[in-house]
C-alpha cells in the first residue's frame, strides 16, 4: 500500500502520518511506503517502512505529480489555507484551495490506477448559523471564500470519480479542538484556545458569548475517520462523495463546564469575553448541528463528549504544546 499526504508536515497530516507509522498498515494491508508532502519538509515519523518527505508548493503541477508517484493507492488531501487566512487573502485561498485542488486531481489522473483520495472539506462550507440542524442532503451555501473552495473542490473531486479519474472521499470536517501548539489563523482558533491556553496556566479571551455553539471534532476522531474514509466500501456512496460525519455540537459554556471538570476552577477563571466582531462575522455563519446520520450507517464513528475530548489533549498533546512553547 503506497500512501501520500498532501499538507503532511501540518496539525492533522503529522497525526494521521504518526498513526500510520505506528499501525504499519492500512485496512489489512502492510504499507509499503508514505509521501509527505508540504511547504515546508514535514517531520518523519518512527516507521517500520520508508517515508518520503518533500517540500513543495499543492497548486505546483509537477511538485503534486512528484508526490503522488506511479503505483500510489491512497491520497490523503489535507493542505490547505485556513479560513481567516483565505478570507483574507482572497488571491492565496484561491491559488491554494482550489488550484491545489485541481492540480490533485490532474495528478490522480495520470495514474495508471484511479487512487483513493480522502479530501478534508470543512463545516465552512455551509451556511445556516446558529440555528440551522443540517441534514444529510443539506445544500453547501459558504458564507466565506474558504468554504466556497471547499465545496468547489468536492465538486470537481465528485466528477473526477464519476469519470473514473480517481475515487473519492470528502469529510467535511467540524471544528477540530483541541488544536494544540499555539494559536493559528483560523477563524475558529478560539474554540481550542480557551480551553488550552487555561490549561497550560495562561489567560485568554473569548470572543463570542457563552451560548455560542459548534459542530466539534476531536483529533483522535478525525484521524479514524480519515482512515475510514480510506478503507471503506465506497460503492454504496454513489455519485454523493461528502460526508457529514457525526461530530459534537457544543457551546462556549459547555467547554467551560468540561474545563472546570478537567482543570479545576482556577483553569476555569482564566477565560474572559472580549466580543471580536470580525471572528463573529465569520464563525457565526457556520451551522453548530448536523444530523449525521449517513456518516453513522456508513461506518463513521461517534465523536465523545467534551469532557474526553479536554482529557484526549492532555493525554495525547498537552506535553508536547509546553516543549514546543518552551514552557515547564
Ligand atoms: N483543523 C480544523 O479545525 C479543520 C476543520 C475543517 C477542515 N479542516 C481541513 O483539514 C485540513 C487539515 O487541517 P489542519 O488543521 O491540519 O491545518 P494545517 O494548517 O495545520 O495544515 C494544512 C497544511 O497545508 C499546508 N499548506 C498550506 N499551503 C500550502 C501549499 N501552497 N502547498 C503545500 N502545502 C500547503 C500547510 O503548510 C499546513 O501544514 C485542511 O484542509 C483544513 O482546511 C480543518
Amino acid at each position: 500500500m503506497r500512501i501520500t499526504i498532501l499538507g503532511g508536515g501540518g496539525f492533522l497530516g503529522r497525526k494521521l502520518a504518526a498513526r500510520l507509522a505506528r499501525e504499519g498498515q492500512l485496512g489489512g494491508k502492510a504499507i509499503t511506503s508514505l509521501t509527505l508532502f508540504d511547504l515546508n519538509v514535514p517531520p518523519v515519523p518512527e516507521a517500520a517502512f520508508p517515508v518520503r518527505r518533500l517540500a513543495g508548493d499543492i497548486a505546483e503541477p509537477t511538485a503534486v505529480a512528484e508526490a503522488i508517484p506511479p503505483g500510489t493507492d491512497v491520497v490523503f488531501h489535507l493542505a490547505a489555507v485556513v479560513s481567516a487566512a483565505a478570507e483574507a487573502d482572497f488571491d492565496l485561498g484561491m491559488r491554494v484551495n482550489l488550484h491545489g485542488t485541481l492540480a490533485v486531481l490532474e495528478a490522480c489522473r495520470a495514474l495508471e490506477k484511479a487512487p483513493r483520495v480522502v479530501f478534508t472539506s470543512s463545516v465552512a462550507s455551509f451556511g445556516g448559523g446558529q440555528d440551522a440542524v443540517i441534514p444529510d442532503d443539506g445544500r453547501q451555501l459558504p458564507a466565506n471564500s474558504y468554504g466556497a473552495q471547499k465545496a468547489v473542490g468536492e465538486l470537481l473531486l465528485q466528477d473526477a470519480t464519476r469519470r473514473g479519474f480517481l475515487d473519492a472521499v470528502s469529510i467535511r470536517l467540524p471544528t477540530v479542538i483541541v488544536r494544540p501548539g499555539r494559536p493559528n489563523k483560523a477563524a475558529s482558533s478560539f474554540v481550542s484556545a480557551i480551553v488550552r491556553e487555561p490549561l497550560l496556566g495562561l489567560t485568554t479571551t473569548c470572543p463570542v458569548d457563552p451560548d455560542f455553539a459548534i459542530w466539534a471534532c476531536s483529533p483522535r476522531r478525525a484521524v479514524e475517520w480519515f482512515l475510514h474514509a480510506a478503507t471503506m466500501n465506497t460503492a454504496t456512496l454513489g455519485l454523493d462523495r461528502g460526508i457529514n460525519p457525526p461530530g459534537l455540537s457544543v457551546s462556549v459554556s459547555e467547554l467551560l463546564g468540561a474545563l472546570e471538570i478537567v482543570g479545576g476552577t482556577e483553569a476555569r477563571s482564566r477565560v474572559t469575553f472580549a466580543p471580536d466582531p470580525a471572528i463573529e462575522a465569520i464563525v457565526s455563519g457556520w451551522p453548530a448541528a448536523f444530523t449525521a446520520e449517513r456518516a453513522l450507517t456508513l461506518g463513521f464513528t461517534q465523536q465523545e463528549d467534551a469532557r474526553a475530548v479536554l482529557e484526549a489533549f492532555l493525554t495525547d498533546d498537552l506535553a508536547a504544546t509546553k516543549a514546543e512553547r518552551a514552557m515547564s
